[in-house]
């Protein structure tokens, strides 16, 4: 937990992105970060010990006394993280569900009650149907392409707003700074999902949002081979998820994990120009295809929150894209085996290109009633756009499609 130097961070986004949260190492001068893969920390005498732990306790950075209290390769991957969200501080989880789960636990209580958007991760989908009722937390699912579905869901008893824009798996946009000035109106808390567009496209606390939530799994880390979450907004926020429950539930990440996502993030703009970059050329591709029914991507005029993306997606509209081939279910299933470039696997983010199905892997979670419901059809193919030559992937897409 480190904090922002403030200023335009999106200026020096790619300086941010490399030197951010990292210094010669002073015990050693070594250049790159150290992982300190240590679970504990030795003092001088017990008086520094005692030091340490109640500095600690009242929320200050001043030594390290045990890894799940704090370790220095993941404070420096902390620190890089506030940094490139814009926001005063961050914490780094073992995964996406911890982060979003922890946050969720520290902010809500019995009878309290949750407005989240319709369309989000399965998992997260899964916690607010399946694991908050039995605690006595109930959420309310609305629509989000219009505010006055989630203005119309509050009730006295809420206590904040989800939402995950662009959505998992339809890409839908949700107007990030509509639904910050209503929580602001009703004094909830704002909670959105970021995985998708990663700062580099999409600054939620600029436009308001109170808490920016990570699969770091995805593009942060960028190479597929860490998990990993976070949490990021401002000390307050993250002061009350630190003391009350990042500890206590012990989602932390490990020192290793901390490194690998560090590395990664040194290159997280120049891949996202290029996800971005490849991801659009191949939806225009896509759409004009005659083997496919259909193309969700944001950065397509077609698309209907095309308009708001380019408004609050000022870096790009991102590396995500689902299509709904000619046939359906049969024949997307056919497209889907015949892949030689695209990895057939779930996960997104990562730098190789990955294709998956939603409704038999990522969605299976979800009942098929909510899934088709929530728009996503038997049929549906997620294509996780990585940074190969875009030529080979559309060609592999297309004798995929023949
Ligand atoms: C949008 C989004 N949020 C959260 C998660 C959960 O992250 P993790 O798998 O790192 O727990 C995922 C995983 O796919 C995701 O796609």
């Amino acid at each position: 937990m480190l904090y922002n130097t403030g200023g335009d961070t999106m200026k020096n986004f790619y300086t941010q992105a490399v030197h951010a949260g990292e210094q010669p190492d002073p015990s050693s001068g070594a250049a790159d970060l150290p992982i300190y893969q240590s679970s504990t920390f030795t003092h001088r005498d017990t008086e520094e010990s005692a030091a340490v732990v109640q500095a600690l306790q009242a929320g200050e950075r001043k030594g390290y006394l045990y890894t799940r209290w704090g370790n220095p390769t993941v404070q420096a991957l902390e620190e890089k993280l506030a940094a490139l969200e814009g926001g005063q501080a961050a914490l780094a989880f073992s995964s996406g569900m911890a982060a979003i789960a922890t946050v969720l636990l520290s902010l809500v209580k019995s009878g309290d009650k949750i407005v989240a958007a319709r369309q989000l991760y399965s998992g997260t989908s899964h916690l607010l149907t399946e694991r908050l009722p039995a605690l006595g937390v109930e959420t309310t699912f609305v629509a989000s392409d219009r505010i006055e579905n989630f203005a119309q869901a509050i009730r006295p008893t809420t206590k904040l707003i989800y939402i995950e824009t662009p959505s998992n798996p339809l890409l839908e946009i949700t107007d990030i700074q509509a639904i910050a000035r209503l929580a602001q109106e009703h004094q909830l808390v704002s909670i959105i999902d970021n995985t998708f567009a990663t700062p580099f496209n999409q600054r939620p606390l600029e436009l308001g949002i109170d808490l920016v939530v990570y699969s770091t799994t995805k593009y942060l880390c960028g190479h597929g081979d860490a998990m990993g979450g976070a949490v990021i907004g401002r000390q307050e926020f993250i002061d009350r998820v630190l003391t009350g429950f990042h500890r206590d539930l012990g989602g932390v990440l490990s020192p290793f994990n901390a490194w690998l996502t560090a590395r990664g993030m040194r290159t997280l703009p120049l891949r996202l120009e290029r996800h971005n970059a490849n991801a659009l050329t191949l939806a225009q591709f896509l759409q004009q295809h005659s083997g496919v029914r259909q193309v969700y991507y944001p950065g397509l005029p077609s698309h209907p929150g095309h308009e708001l993306a380019r408004r609050q997606m000022p870096g790009g509209f991102g590396g995500m894209l689902s299509f709904e081939v000619q046939g359906g279910l049969e024949a997307g299933k056919r497209a889907l085996n015949r892949v030689q470039l695209c990895t057939r696997a779930v996960s997104l983010g990562d730098v190789k290109t990955l294709i998956t199905h939603p409704a038999s892997t990522t969605h299976y979670i979800v009942p098929p009633e909510a899934r088709r419901a929530a728009g996503i059809s038997d049929g549906l193919i997620r294509l996780s756009v990585g940074i190969e030559d875009v030529q080979d992937l559309m060609d592999d897409l297309a004798q995929a499609l023949r």
